[in-house]
């Protein structure tokens, strides 16, 4: 058997008609950059996340670089994230010449340590923001997190990326990732819960200013055709795009209900086979939409290369934390600051997920799993 890590084909081959049909009524219009497409899955997804606008840009590294600059973020400035995510997150950060302050992760939940964030807004009163990434799709504690900002007046861009659909409890009330900071942001790259066939993004906001101003900079800074008030960006979001995700994204629930379906069915299968590994876990107030199914392991490069050449697809999220990356050196950051992100680094991996996986694949995947240790 052969199990890949995630496999587009199989969701294609169901929606085929559809997506020709719409990628050939754009091209037949002409209209090809910023049109009806991307104002219809504008309005899609603000009504989904719950927030007032939803602007469509080229890919999530740029939604982040236009929210953040959009906040008011400038050159000098301190913004904390963590060093255990995709390096987006941070390069948005750098790209505006402002200061990442990297604070360690939870060991459970893979996501910013709450207290490091207290300690680390107490020890510096030059921070002006922090992005949370709702790493995996697990939901960020938004509500202890902006309990903790707020009194800083720290503005938050959440990094929703991977989390599209993911909910938390917020003033008793539940909402969806994304729509709790000042900003939020999503990728539509192909992977995604929800992903186009090429790069996509989008900004999140309730604010009518930061909409306004990111709206700008993604047309190189024009709020009027050939005036510039600012240098912006050209970061639009395609039509050809934004018609694909108009065809999927009916279906984004029941792909969301799919993957925690295949986490369950992970999660009891290692309990059956009584299997050696951290499996994650499922907050009680939070949602879990299982962009990746990420375990932690002993012996971990090993166990990949048995599953490789058991022809299972494997990934490793993410196998160099950003504080040791050689762009970053220049921080100041050396091994050793950020313990919990360097074991991870060393320990997890990813298992193939994806809605169309069937039983068959999951059980093949822990039996080598069950095997490789058993040899070992
Ligand atoms: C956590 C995180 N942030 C940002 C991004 C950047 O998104 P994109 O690939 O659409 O630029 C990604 C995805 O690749 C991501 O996983």
């Amino acid at each position: 058997m052969k199990v890949p890590l995630f496999d587009l084909t199989r969701q294609y081959k169901k929606m085929r008609v559809e997506m020709m049909n719409r990628i050939d009524e754009v091209i037949s219009s002409g209209r090809v950059i910023l049109g009806k497409n991307v104002e219809e899955i504008e309005r899609n997804i603000a009504k989904y996340i719950g927030v007032k606008h939803a602007i469509g840009v080229a890919s999530g590294s740029d939604a982040l670089l236009l929210a953040l600059r959009a906040m008011g973020v400038k050159a000098g400035d301190r913004v904390i994230t963590t060093p255990y995510t995709f390096f987006a997150t941070v390069s948005a950060i750098t790209r505006l010449d402002a200061r990442p302050i990297f604070v360690d992760v939870d060991e459970k939940n893979f996501n910013l340590s709450l207290n490091d964030v207290k300690r680390a807004l107490k020890e510096d009163e030059r921070i002006k923001a922090i992005i949370p990434v709702h790493l995996f799709g697990r939901s960020v504690d938004m509500q202890s997190l902006k309990g903790i900002c707020d009194p800083y007046g720290v503005k938050i861009l959440e990094d929703a990326a991977q989390s599209v659909g993911s909910e938390c409890v917020v003033d008793g009330k539940k909402v969806r990732t994304g729509s709790v900071g000042e900003a939020g942001i999503l990728s539509f790259f192909p992977t995604k819960n929800l992903g186009a066939y090429g790069d996509a993004g989008m900004v999140l906001t309730n604010s009518d200013e930061i909409n306004e101003k990111v709206r700008m900079l993604r047309v190189h800074g024009s709020r009027k055709k050939y005036v510039h008030d600012e240098v912006g960006y050209n970061s639009r979001m395609d039509e050809i795009q934004a018609a694909i995700l108009n065809v999927k994204f009916p279906n984004l629930d029941k792909w969301i209900s799919k993957r925690i379906s295949v986490a369950k069915n992970y999660a009891s299968l290692f309990e059956k086979y009584e299997v050696d590994v951290v499996y994650p876990e499922v907050p009680q107030d939070r949602s879990y939409v299982f962009h990746q199914y990420v375990i932690r392991v002993k012996k971990r490069d090993e166990l990949r290369e048995y599953l490789t050449s058991n022809h299972i697809g494997t990934s490793i999220y993410y196998p160099i934390p950003l504080h040791l990356q050689k762009c970053f050196s220049y921080l100041g950051y050396k091994m050793g600051d950020f313990p919990t992100a360097e074991e991870l680094s060393k320990e997890t991996l990813a298992l193939p997920i994806f809605p169309e996986i069937t039983v068959e694949e999951q059980a093949y995947v822990v039996e080598k799993i069950k095997e490789f240790y058993n040899k070992s």
